[in-house]
């Protein structure tokens, strides 16, 4: 059964049991595999040392643990962090074949509220997760107070307008977007959130986190696609679709159709020339002390 657009949005405690793995979990694991090695590229950048103590915060599948810990090395330790029991279940079962599983360990949390002493990590890291939750910045504030004096929280995130660059007319594109905009201001979560990636630094400024960079990837995908690029990208314009669509006119309804549908004998992902390129941002912050805040706000 395909999963519906309101299902592609339910999280665990929104509309989802804790046991129940979402329904995008299929995209996100053909993502893992068929971008690992840009992902693995994003991971060695973050400012972590060998023998650090790492917080992998909304861990899902706890792919991005298992890279973390081998930045870490032996010395070091990942905790991954996630609502689902279910996400948490994958996890313990992917780490299990890891040689550095006994530094991997996976606990039930709300980021909302999180069972670590303030100061417990060297980097908290978040992937994909943040501007899902009903309030991101008070979920930051969270990653923040785990995170030590010091010690850096990196975000990663995309921005909704600028996540895919793909082959098709800009004219198409231009009256896609305007109609994937209406729907997400239709949206009862607002559609602020979805154009995070342009202001990650304004964010993590509001929380405190200073000297915030933002570093930018681009992922390419080109013919002929793997099975996974294909289910990731499939996915991608099947879920684009279904928000848009409703606010398409006719014109723009009928070309996208006939580009970007799987049963269309035009269907982009089955282009021999088939190009296109994702873009990733990683905000990355560091928590000072309280003191060095104050003299911050003194010295205006
Ligand atoms: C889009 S997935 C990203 C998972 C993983 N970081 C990745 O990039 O593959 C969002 C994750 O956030 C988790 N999540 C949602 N709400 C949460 C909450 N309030 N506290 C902790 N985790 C939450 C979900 O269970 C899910 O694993």
């Amino acid at each position: 059964m395909t999963a519906s657009t309101a299902d592609f949005g339910r999280e665990a405690g929104a509309g989802l049991s804790d046991d129940e793995l979402p329904a995008y979990a299929p995209m996100l694991a053909a993502f893992h595999r068929t971008c690992a090695s840009d992902l693995q590229k994003i991971i060695a950048d973050l400012p972590i040392k060998p023998g650090a103590r790492v917080l992998d915060m909304a861990c899902g599948d706890g792919a991005y643990s298992l890279w973390l810990a081998e930045r870490v090395g032996p010395t070091g330790s990942v905790i991954g962090v996630d609502r689902s029991t279910a996400y948490l279940d994958v996890a313990r079962e992917q780490a299990r074949s890891s040689p550095l599983s006994p530094i991997i360990s996976f606990q039930q949390g709300d980021i909302a509220e999180l069972p670590f002493a303030d100061d417990s990590f060297d980097l908290v890291w978040c992937a994909h997760s943040l501007y899902s939750l009903p309030d991101p910045v008070a979920a930051l504030h969270e990653l923040r107070r785990v995170a030590s004096v010091g010690g850096h929280v990196a975000i990663l995130e995309n921005d909704t307008l600028h996540h895919h660059l793909l082959p098709w007319p800009a004219e198409l594109e231009l009256a896609v977007r305007s109609a994937q905009l209406d729907a997400l201001e239709a949206d009862v979560d607002g559609s602020g959130k979805f154009y995070i990636g342009r202001d990650l630094c304004r964010v993590f400024d509001m929380v405190d986190l200073s000297a915030c960079c933002v570093t930018s990837y681009t992922i390419d995908h080109r013919a002929p696609l793997s099975a996974d690029e294909r289910s990731f990208l499939g996915a991608y314009l099947e879920d684009l679709g279904k928000r848009a669509r409703p606010y398409m006119d006719v014109a723009t309804r009928t070309a996208f159709d006939l580009l970007l549908r799987p049963y269309s004998s035009l269907y982009l992902l089955d282009r021999g020339d088939f190009f296109s390129s994702h873009l990733e941002l990683v905000a990355v912050g560091t928590k000072q002390a309280e003191a060095t805040l104050k003299e911050r706000a003194i010295g205006g």
